[in-house]
């Protein structure tokens, strides 16, 4: 049983198209579902079927799809077959569009995909979304499973019509096999057995085909390649690296390069659970010792001298969006490669690809289940190869550092080299001395909250005294930045993350300089507040959350912004059509409708004795 290579495939389609059907049959008459399962489905086929008295294969696999729509994951539905020549792992996810992320996720395992086509209807929008999905995901097999053939009375001219309309879309795709069959899974057609319908049709039955397509990537004779899960460190004497190969051979005393630091060794040993081996192939878990004392840790890679990956920090890539909360480009995501978790952005948006036709769009942002090409950029380097090559090492996905939640699934396609041609300039007269100077410690106050609030108020006041006792200091402030840095700014939440940005980093540099900073903005995200907090040394950023509530300020109104936002003629504002997340642990929370503004301000101060 062990010695079965396993096929990963994916079915794509909807429950319209008889998908439910054709991989309720395939397990069905793979003699592979379970007894109890069988009685079940007996039952239910008579109470919910469709089929008269004939069993329902759809509702083996329908039953499970409502367990898994009450799932808040993305989801796919995984189910097992086997033949004596191999085992196969089906993914199966709905096919309608909003389900797009379902099926990148199916798809991104699977090395075949069994596109599903109602052969009354041809190729269909759904058809050409599906393959589209499929080919991104980096699926190079392709099976076009014509069905419900009997209601077209098995007419040959009817699948050569569909067949042709396919090939000639998918051409520009680029598969390596494509396959079409045509099926009747509700009377098994060439599903198992040869139909007599089709005599026509030479082929294989879609069973034979699955056992014998050659799809099975070939990774032992590419170079070698191990992302480091693990390291190993039991006592001062052994040092291993625990991981997968992903690709190739390794042997003792191969010479191997750790990246991204490029470092080379040679291999000591290859220790596996039963002892130690000479030489070990893709597939295997293993823990690999070097003959030298070289840094290696999770997440680093190791591979093969001769034929090394690349190593980069700004990439071109696709990415699915997942998430409900749409694409925020400059916003710091977490970023996973590999093992390898990093902090980066989409540096920029280029294009949203339509998914049902292909077509390049203009976008500020991504949603739900939206591709786009985007320009990434990484906190660090990291190896990688193009996601066309190899999926391991190319596919990565993005995380909300917040909530924690995935929130994209990416592919790079290559990577962009800008970045490397910068430097940093190491200068002789550094912050401290500057501080020195000055007599003071140099911080960040940022102040946060609505509109009205009294942010501004409250840093006047503060400045004022801070000056009289002497002390450097500046204010930014969010209408006056807006008058020239962020003039191009508006207040979507792209425009907004963005005037963020350049403010930490304007007021980082203040710092830098010596002096006290105070920043006065709305800064309604979390993620950017804490974005700005990281770029500081502990206890050198003190967050200020100006709290009055929306009722407050708006009866305040002292720029009449409120009014007019209500009047439906100011657009995004916070608040009223624009969220503020509040802060949750503010080193200084200030009640301004409660506390005087003086009061406030002598808050502060004893924060920053
Ligand atoms: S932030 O969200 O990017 O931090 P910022 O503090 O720079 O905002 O700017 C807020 C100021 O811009 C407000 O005090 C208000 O005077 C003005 N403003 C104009 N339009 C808006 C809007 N749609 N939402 C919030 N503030 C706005």
């Amino acid at each position: 049983m062990g010695d079965r290579p396993t096929l990963r495939f994916i079915t794509c389609g909807s429950v319209d198209d008889g998908k439910s059907t054709l991989i309720g049959r395939l397990l069905h008459e793979s003699k592979n579902i379970f007894d109890d399962q069988m009685t079940a489905l007996e039952k239910d086929s008579r109470q919910y079927g469709t089929q008269g008295d004939r069993m329902d294969l759809a509702l083996l696999v329908d039953g499970l799809q409502a367990e898994r729509e009450q799932g808040i994951t993305i989801d796919v539905a995984y189910r097992f077959f086997a033949t004596p020549k191999r085992r196969f792992i089906v993914a199966d996810t709905p096919g309608h569009e909003q389900y797009t992320r379902n099926m990148a996720t199916g798809a991104s395992t699977a090395e075949l995909a069994i596109i599903l086509i109602d052969a009354r209807k041809g190729v269909l929008t759904q058809t050409r979304r599906h393959t589209r999905i499929v080919a991104m995901m980096g699926i190079r097999h392709v099976v076009l499973a014509i069905n419900k053939m009997d209601l077209m009375a098995f007419d040959e001219s009817v699948f050569n019509e569909i067949v042709e309309v396919f090939t000639s879309f998918a051409a520009g795709f680029n598969f390596s096999t494509l396959h079409a069959i045509p099926l009747s899974a509700l009377e098994g057609d060439n599903v198992f057995a040869r139909s007599a319908r089709t005599p026509w049709y030479s082929g294989p039955t879609l069973l034979d085909y699955l056992d014998s397509v050659v799809t099975i990537p070939e990774v032992t004779s590419r170079p070698f390649r191990m992302s480091v899960q693990w390291v190993n460190r039991p006592n001062l004497d052994f040092r291993g690296f625990l991981g997968r190969v992903s690709q190739g051979v390794v042997r003792k005393g191969d010479r191997v390069c750790v990246l991204p630091s490029g470092v080379t060794s040679k291999v000591k040993g290859i220790v596996v659970w039963q002892g130690e081996l000479e030489h070990v192939q893709a597939g295997e878990s293993i823990t690999l010792t070097l003959e030298d004392e070289v840094d290696v840790s999770r997440g680093d890679l190791l591979v093969s001298v001769e034929a090394p990956p690349q190593v980069a920090d700004q990439f071109e890539a696709h990415l699915l969006w997942m998430s409900e909360h749409p694409l925020v480009a400059g916003r710091p995501y977490l970023i996973k490669l590999h093992s390898k978790e990093v902090s980066g952005t989409v540096s920029s948006i280029k294009f949203r690809e339509d998914v049902n036709t292909g077509a390049r769009v203009a976008a500020k942002s991504l949603g739900l289940n939206e591709i786009g090409v985007v320009n990434l950029s990484l906190a660090q380097r990291v190896a990688f190869e193009p996601y066309v090559t190899n999926r391991a090492l190319g596919g990565f996905i993005l995380i909300d550092k917040l909530s924690l939640e995935t929130v994209g699934a990416g592919m790079i396609d290559f990577a962009l080299r800008r970045a490397t041609n910068l430097y940093w300039q190491a200068l002789e007269v550094n912050q401290q001395a500057r501080s020195e100077l000055m007599h003071q410690r140099p911080c960040c106050i940022w102040f946060t909250g609505l509109s009205g609030a009294g942010k501004s108020t409250i840093a006047n006041l503060l400045e004022q005294r801070l000056h009289a006792e002497g002390r450097h200091t500046f204010i930014l402030d969010g209408d006056n930045i807006r008058h020239g840095l962020s003039r191009d700014l508006g207040f979507t939440e792209a425009d907004r993350v963005e005037n963020i940005r350049r403010i930490a980093e304007v007021a980082k540099l203040m710092t830098d300089a010596g002096l006290i900073v105070l920043v006065s903005f709305i800064s309604p995200f979390r993620s950017e507040r804490k974005m700005a907090r990281e770029l500081f040394a502990d206890g050198n950023f003190i967050e200020v959350f100006v709290d009055a509530s929306l009722e407050e300020c708006e009866r305040r109104d002292t720029k009449g912004l409120y009014a007019k936002a209500r009047r439906g003629e100011l657009q995004n504002f916070t608040g009223i059509d624009s969220s503020y997340e509040a802060p949750e642990k503010a080193e200084v929370h200030l009640r301004s409708g409660a506390e005087s503004a003086e009061a406030c301000m002598e808050r502060i101060l004893l924060k920053m004795r």
